[in-house]
């Protein structure tokens, strides 16, 4: 099979932009799980379902049709045929995203979407447990990090109207429920190369993994 890149790592790191930019240059496919997430967060929310009531996002998780495009440079994702690439990056969605994804359902479900997708390689994969669960056969495991004040810095500069600390303060609640929760928590996959952003730029960085898959 094809080569697979596996990029985990917490909110604000430089998951998307390191894997776009990585897959861009060597011509592979982009799959943002995370996306995929935040869709069926979106439809939950549409649907009204009681999201402080795991049952009942279990209970649901199975409904929605959720369809990822893999083309860097425009990822599309579709739930039963709408593009929500828009909405799912609503406040509501990033503040309710977590609860949804701790959902063990919810989890099977999509690992088995993705799963699919990344069939036969070729593909920069970016979430929170692609090079532990989804795929760790993946010849090139990342694990990005950052300061938490440059994650919230960077995010800030983002989003309109949003301060630093604010951000700081989202971000910090959402890392402890992604890497707190029972069902494949957050974590640095065996075999993983850490890399430490903080004092580096978006074109060292995509560097530095270029030269990982090189090796
Ligand atoms: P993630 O997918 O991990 O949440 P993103 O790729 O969305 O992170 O990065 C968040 C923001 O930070 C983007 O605007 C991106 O351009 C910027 N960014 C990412 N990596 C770096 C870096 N090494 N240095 C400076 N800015 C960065
Ligand atoms: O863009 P950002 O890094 O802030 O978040 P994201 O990658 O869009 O992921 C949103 C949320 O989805 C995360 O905070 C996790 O709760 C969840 N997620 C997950 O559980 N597993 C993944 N493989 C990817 C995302």
């Amino acid at each position: 099979t094809g080569l697979v890149v596996a990029m985990d790592g917490p909110s604000g790191s430089g998951k998307s932009s390191v894997s776009r930019g990585v897959a861009r240059a060597l011509g592979l496919r982009y799959l943002d799980t995370g996306a995929m997430y935040r869709a069926i967060t979106w439809w939950m929310l549409q649907r009204g379902v009681d999201l402080a009531d795991p049952a009942a996002i279990a209970a649901r998780s199975g409904e929605p049709s959720i369809v990822s495009g893999t083309d860097p440079d425009g990822p599309a994702i579709h739930v039963d045929g709408v593009d929500v690439a828009g909405p799912i990056r609503a406040a509501e969605v990033t503040g309710a995203v977590s609860a949804v994804a701790a959902v063990p359902e919810v989890r099977v479900r999509l690992v088995e979407l993705q799963r699919e997708i990344i069939g036969a390689g070729d593909i920069v994969v970016e979430g929170r447990d692609i090079g532990t669960v989804v795929w760790p056969d993946a010849a090139v495991k990342v694990y990005l990090t950052a300061s938490p004040e440059a994650r919230a810095r960077r995010r800030s500069a983002e989003v309109a109207g949003s301060t630093v600390e604010a951000q700081q303060e989202a971000m910090a609640r959402r890392d402890t429920l992604d890497s707190t929760r029972k069902t494949d928590p957050l974590s640095m996959a065996d075999g993983a190369v850490e890399l430490d952003t903080t004092a580096l730029n978006l074109e060292e960085v995509i560097a530095e993994v270029l030269r990982l898959v090189a090796e």
